[in-house]
């Protein structure tokens, strides 16, 4: 099989579908794997590497999409590849077709088929290829949460492991998810005195069991909240109710509870955050101040370190790209469950009926 990896040319995107690493094992079947040259620059993968590795470099996007049979990116197509997208190419890819219907509209168009990283789900209910760039963002929220306790940049002016003699810094989690524990791992590492807060029992439980002692855990709800806000540096949100938007656990009116230069990283933007003053921000502008709280919401977190994020991704996607070019992406949907959950438009039908419910449609196609 032919397979593709173009240059992602999304703003400000700069993983990559494909390692060497991965090039390498596809070439091991036999497979061929077309690079489009520069696609892996950005995250420290360069042509020579994928030459090396076993991969033809092309020059152009065009000719990535014309040659291939299945295209491995990371991000959603944008308008101007609707065009690119050949009939019966597989396109695997992160989709979020629900979020746009153009995006939708032009893939049923394009008679492709559409396997979407975001809802390739296993029998217990996790997203697999999800749960990488929750790590990842979870990690980061300390680590851009301690730059912004400093005081230059108007927060406590607390360093989160103390020194000997002064208390370490306190930080609130909310959720103990994924993102919820990387969270408080890392701070727990910096030395920081840490809350974590979840309604799931058995997440605390794992908490509990898994943690160093200066990780606690607590019920969460509004009475518990109220109360540590008041006394925490730093804040993360990390809460998720699969499929609906966030809850809004801190209000307006609570931030005027917290003592000025407060911190908060609601991870949680992507879904409307948990936070009522959430509101989404980029990495060259990611935060903002209300009320003397300092407020960093970038919705796109792994963005900022692409290689550790692209690794962190093609390590978890490379299985099944093997799988669906080695059986094809017919048998290998139907002998991996997982994946299967991952079709989303097959050759201009919508199968996946969250899509069609989104966009209060009668039929699967249009
Ligand atoms: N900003 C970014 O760049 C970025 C990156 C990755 C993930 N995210 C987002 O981070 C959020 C968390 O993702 P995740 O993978 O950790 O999800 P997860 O499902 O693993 O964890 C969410 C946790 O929230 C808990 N929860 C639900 N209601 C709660 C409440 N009222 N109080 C406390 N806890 C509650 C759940 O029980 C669960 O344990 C999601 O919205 C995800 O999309 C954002």
């Amino acid at each position: 099989m032919i397979i593709g990896i173009p240059k992602e040319i999304k703003n400000n995107e700069s993983r990559v579908g494909m390692t060497p690493a991965g090039v390498f094992e596809l070439t091991k079947y036999g497979h061929n794997v077309l690079i489009q040259s520069t696609a892996g620059d950005g995250s420290g993968f360069f042509d020579a590497d994928y030459l090396h590795a076993g991969a033809t470099i092309v020059n152009t996007i065009e000719e990535v999409y014309a040659a291939s049979d299945m295209i491995v990116k990371v991000k959603e197509p944008i308008a101007r590849e609707y065009g690119l997208i050949q009939k019966d190419q597989v396109v695997f890819t992160y989709f979020h077709f629900a979020s746009s219907e153009p995006l939708t509209k032009a893939m049923i168009e394009s008679k492709s088929v559409c396997i979407a990283y975001e809802t390739v789900e296993d029998d217990e209910g996790t997203l697999p290829l999800l749960t990488p760039m929750s790590e990842v963002a979870g990690r980061m929220a300390i680590q851009q949460g301690a730059k912004y306790l400093e005081k230059p940049v108007k927060g406590r002016g607390v360093l989160l492991g103390g020194v000997p003699g002064v208390q370490p810094g306190k930080v609130l989690v909310l959720g103990a998810g994924v993102v919820g524990i990387q969270a408080a791992k890392m701070a727990a590492g910096l030395g920081a005195h840490v809350t974590i807060m979840d309604i799931n029992m058995k997440r605390l439980r794992y908490v509990n069991d898994v943690m160093p002692p200066h990780v606690v855990t607590e019920f969460s709800n509004e009475y518990n909240i109220r109360k540590h806000i008041k006394t925490h540096d730093l804040i993360i949100g990390g809460v998720l109710l699969k499929g609906a938007k966030a809850p809004n656990l801190i209000t307006r009116e609570m931030l005027k509870e917290m003592r000025p230069g407060t911190v908060i990283v609601d991870v949680a933007v992507d879904q409307g955050g948990c936070v009522e003053t959430t509101k989404p921000t980029t990495h060259e502008d990611p935060v903002y101040i209300i009320d003397d709280v300092v407020h960093y919401s970038v919705a796109n977190m792994p963005g900022a370190v692409p290689y550790t994020s692209t690794v962190a991704l093609t390590n978890v996607t490379l299985p099944y790209v093997v799988k669906l070019a080695n059986q094809g992406w017919e048998k290998a949907t139907v002998n991996d469950a997982t994946l299967h959950k991952g079709l989303n438009i097959v050759k201009g039908e919508v199968v996946y009926k969250e899509i069609i419910e989104a966009f209060g449609w009668e039929s699967a196609e249009v």
